[in-house]
């Protein structure tokens, strides 16, 4: 398959070393450090497997139409970063996008309707420039954006498990990504205000109550708007939680680094789509507000 991974940052490095060692014919869009170490000594994959990669990478969208293009910005890039590969969106691509927060495959329908939406809870970070630690196994689900599936839906989640992937598809990803964001309001917008390691969001007695009614508002926006769980958000919760629990959230990190957060896109998101149908989302609009503060600007 003819990918580009457009965001070679930490997924989207490992997601294109994993399809690269698979024998697909993949295509590293990034920065200019991440692609110079990339073309000079191969992408280095460490943690969970151990192994180096040779994709193409590149600071400009190649010519030709991939595919499948992989979005894997931070939300706040989607648009910039779409708008900069548009060249290469052909009339058979189909974009993919294993983000947090809500919108971006809404962006991405501006652009082709063969768009879907995923999530993903695998563990990624950057170590340095060129090598990507894969800091936990986690599992990827894909479908066609809203709502749907398709054959190539499945040729993409068939390519992902042959990649070491492990990966499902369904047929209601907007579902999916509304309960990852529910799951992220609590992880980065607690977690953060609270500069707490995941575990404590549920160890708490009084914490774990503020979570599970953080839970209760998104979850209730997100059914105003008819928007079905195959997995309850909680649940979902608890299982994240268990499986990061010694591990701060990624809004936290990117505060502690000076980085913009992608808070606009979780709590803000929540918050916006619930004025939007005339509820009030309080729980969601204070932690916005909050971290917008501590990121130094204002919503
Ligand atoms: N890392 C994880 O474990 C993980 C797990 C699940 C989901 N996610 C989600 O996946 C998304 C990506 O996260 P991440 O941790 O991989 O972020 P990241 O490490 O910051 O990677 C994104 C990369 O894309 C680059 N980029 C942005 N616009 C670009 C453009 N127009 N052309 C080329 N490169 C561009 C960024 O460069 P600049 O920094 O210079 O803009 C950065 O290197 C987020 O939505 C995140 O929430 C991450």
């Amino acid at each position: 398959m003819k990918v580009y991974v457009l965001g070679a940052g930490s997924i989207g490095s490992l997601f294109g070393a994993l399809l690269a060692r698979a024998d697909h014919d993949v295509t590293l869009i990034g920065r200019e450090e991440q692609v110079r170490a990339i073309n000079e000594r191969g992408l280095r994959i460490s943690g969970v497997e151990s192994f180096t990669a040779y994709p193409e990478a590149t600071t400009r969208a190649p010519e030709g139409p991939p595919e499948l293009l992989l979005l894997t910005t931070k939300s706040y890039s989607t648009k910039t970063a779409l708008e900069y590969a548009r060249h290469c969106i052909g009339e058979g691509t189909w974009i993919l996008s294993v983000q947090n927060g809500l919108g971006n495959e809404d962006l991405a329908l501006e652009y082709t309707p063969n768009v879907m939406g995923g999530i993903t809870t695998n563990g990624a970070m950057l170590v340095e420039w060129g090598h990507v630690k894969w800091t936990g196994k986690g599992i990827t689900v894909i479908g066609r954006y809203p709502k749907g599936g398709g054959e190539f839906v499945e040729e993409v989640a068939e390519a992902f498990r042959e990649a070491g992937l492990e990966t499902r598809t369904t047929e209601n990803a907007l579902g999916w990504k509304w309960a990852k964001a529910i799951v992220n309001s609590v992880i980065n917008g607690l977690g953060t205000v609270l500069e707490v390691k995941n575990g404590f969001l549920k160890d708490n007695q009084n914490i774990r109550e503020v979570s599970i009614a953080i839970v209760r508002e998104g979850c209730l926006v997100a059914r105003q708007l008819g928007v079905e769980f195959e997995v309850h958000p909680l649940e979902l919760l608890w299982d994240t939680i268990e499986r990061t629990r010694e591990n701060y959230n990624s809004t936290l990190q990117d505060l502690m680094r000076g980085r913009k957060t992608e808070i606009d896109y979780i709590n803000g998101k929540i918050a916006e789509y619930a004025s939007s149908i005339g509820l009030e989302a309080p729980r969601n609009e204070l932690l916005w507000a909050l971290i917008k503060a501590k990121e130094g600007q204002s919503r």
